[in-house]
């Protein structure tokens, strides 16, 4: 017979996985050192670190099996961050110029802390009163930031993709002409149809299949010489599609494109709409934050007449991740396309449940952390590193349009775009021979500044040419580190032309 322990020993429970005051005090002060003395030493450090899988796996033993017992906290909270602080790649460095992620708000690093140890559940109101408060004042701000109407309804999710789906998802219920949540899309008998530009992020592809529309149903829409979507092109085939039978329902528009920044022309787009009866949505999960910022394109104002945004905190917010942001003009959109009440809910329809807003049930309080930055800074402080990031990538642009070993390609937001040209080659550009070989030095050159671990950029295919990019969300990236990435660029770019010529 399997023995078990007494009852009698849980009347004073202590559970292997409970802290006492002293010990969590003990733990936690020793973390916060730890990861103060690495926020001051890391900007003089690598941006990452040229390890292979094998060596990070190595690093953390991963081969082991399940720990049979456990290891003071104390002991692994330094292990842990000495593990990451030694093999990861920071984008809170200030010469990351990757992917649009940004540096995170220590704040928001501390709000994390605050957050997981309430462990609200953002569902529904009763089981979080001021955190679900807090959250709907975040959306509020967001909204008021932009320029968005403040009474739209909206909530956080975990990123811009899970904001775009959620627009989309309501799009489709507002848009069919059944009720496509009880029948699904078989009962729709013309077929539904997206548009959007060839610049959109792969989100809408991921909508189109997930929410059983599939991916033929998407129409793309050509861009100008800007990579801008062609609203003429739109049109066109709206008419198309609607004299064949189809059912137009959602048009997208991109208030800064992943690839290189661009900004549709909203107002257009948004004029297309609303003589077609079609819901408009805006994917600002970049560029969106800079609306109201000096400084940016004014196309981006016209985004106050979509009827659903996606914006990310934990892009231009520079909110650690997670952090993306739903708005939706009429909250009441929102009900419709989420809410179910089962018979074991007892909530009061006063307030705002959350779980009848979006797709999760049980939710983390991702609002604390983007709420704490936006009373740290205000507005204005937000306005001033926006532009700050702008003013950086425009000057950026400048130099390599003044420097012999670059050829500047685009500059939208706060993105760059560039290449490195031999000097020898300037005159032979276009040459599809020379075109093929600088695509080969530049992807080359990329893999270098990687491996360098003395900045990060990502790249970006402009026309059929590779370009180098550099998007600046980084509060902490200076005038001096744009000057060492041109250093760096010109030093590892002849090396690769001299190696690869050789
Ligand atoms: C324009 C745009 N939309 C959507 C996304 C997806 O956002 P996330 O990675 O937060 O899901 C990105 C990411 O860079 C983006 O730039």
């Amino acid at each position: 017979m399997m023995m078990t322990k007494d009852v009698d020993t849980l009347r004073r429970r202590a559970a292997p996985l409970d802290m006492t005051a002293a010990e969590f005090r003990a733990a936690g002060h020793g973390l916060v050192d730890q990861i103060a003395g690495w926020l001051e030493r890391m900007p003089d450090g690598p941006v990452t670190h040229n390890e292979s899988p094998a060596d990070v796996r190595r690093a953390l033993n991963a081969e082991r099996g399940l720990p049979a017992s456990g290891t003071e906290p104390r002991e692994l909270l330094e292990e842990a961050a000495d593990l990451l602080f030694r093999h990861s790649l920071f984008n809170g460095h200030p010469r990351f110029f990757g992917y649009i992620t940004s540096s995170p708000a220590p704040i928001g690093a501390l709000g994390d802390l605050l957050a997981a140890t309430v462990n609200q559940n953002m569902g529904a109101w009763r089981l979080s009163p001021i955190a679900t408060e807090i959250e709907a004042q975040t959306v509020r701000w967001i909204a008021e930031l932009i320029g968005f109407p403040t009474d739209a309804g909206g909530l956080l999710v975990s990123g811009g993709n899970m904001a775009n789906f959620v627009c989309c998802l309501a799009a489709r219920t507002v848009k069919a002409t059944s009720d496509v949540r009880k029948t699904g899309l078989r009962s729709i008998e013309p077929r539904l149809r997206v548009y959007c530009s060839t610049e959109t992020h792969t989100w809408i592809q991921k909508a189109a299949d997930l929410f059983g529309l599939g991916t033929d149903a998407i129409r793309w829409i050509t861009t100008d010489e800007q990579q801008r979507m062609n609203v003429s092109a739109l049109e066109k085939q709206i008419d198309a599609d609607r004299r064949i039978g189809e059912l137009p329902f959602l048009v997208v528009g991109t208030a800064g494109s992943v690839s290189t920044g661009v900004v549709d022309p909203l107002a257009e787009i948004a004029a297309v709409c609303r003589r077609h009866d079609l819901w408009f949505h805006v994917d600002g999960a970049y560029g969106a934050l800079a609306a109201r910022v000096p400084g940016a394109p004014d196309s981006l104002r016209a985004l106050t007449e979509a009827d659903s945004v996606a914006v990310d905190p934990h892009k231009w917010l520079y909110a650690p991740l997670e952090a993306g942001c739903v708005l939706v003009r009429r909250p009441e959109d929102l009900l419709r396309t989420f809410s179910y009440r089962p018979s074991y809910y007892h909530f009061d329809n006063e307030v705002t449940n959350y779980f009848d807003y979006g797709p999760q049930n049980s939710r983390g309080f991702r609002a604390l952390k983007v709420w704490l930055a936006l009373r740290q800074v205000g507005r204005s402080g937000y306005l001033d590193m926006i532009a700050d990031d702008m003013r950086l990538a425009r000057h950026l642009h400048a130099l390599v349009q003044q420097h012999p070993d670059f050829e500047a390609m685009t500059q939208h937001l706060s993105i760059t775009t560039f290449r490195y040209v031999p000097s020898d080659l300037r005159p032979k550009r276009g040459l599809p021979e020379i075109e093929d070989y600088l695509n080969r030095l530049n992807e080359d050159l990329l893999t270098r500044v990687e491996k360098s671990g003395e900045a990060f950029l990502s790249n970006a295919l402009v026309g059929s040419r590779f370009a180098l990019r550099a998007c600046i969300v980084n509060f902490r990236t200076s005038l001096t580190d744009i000057d060492a990435l041109l250093s760096l660029l010109s030093r590892l770019g002849l090396q690769a032309d001299e190696e690869m010529t050789r």
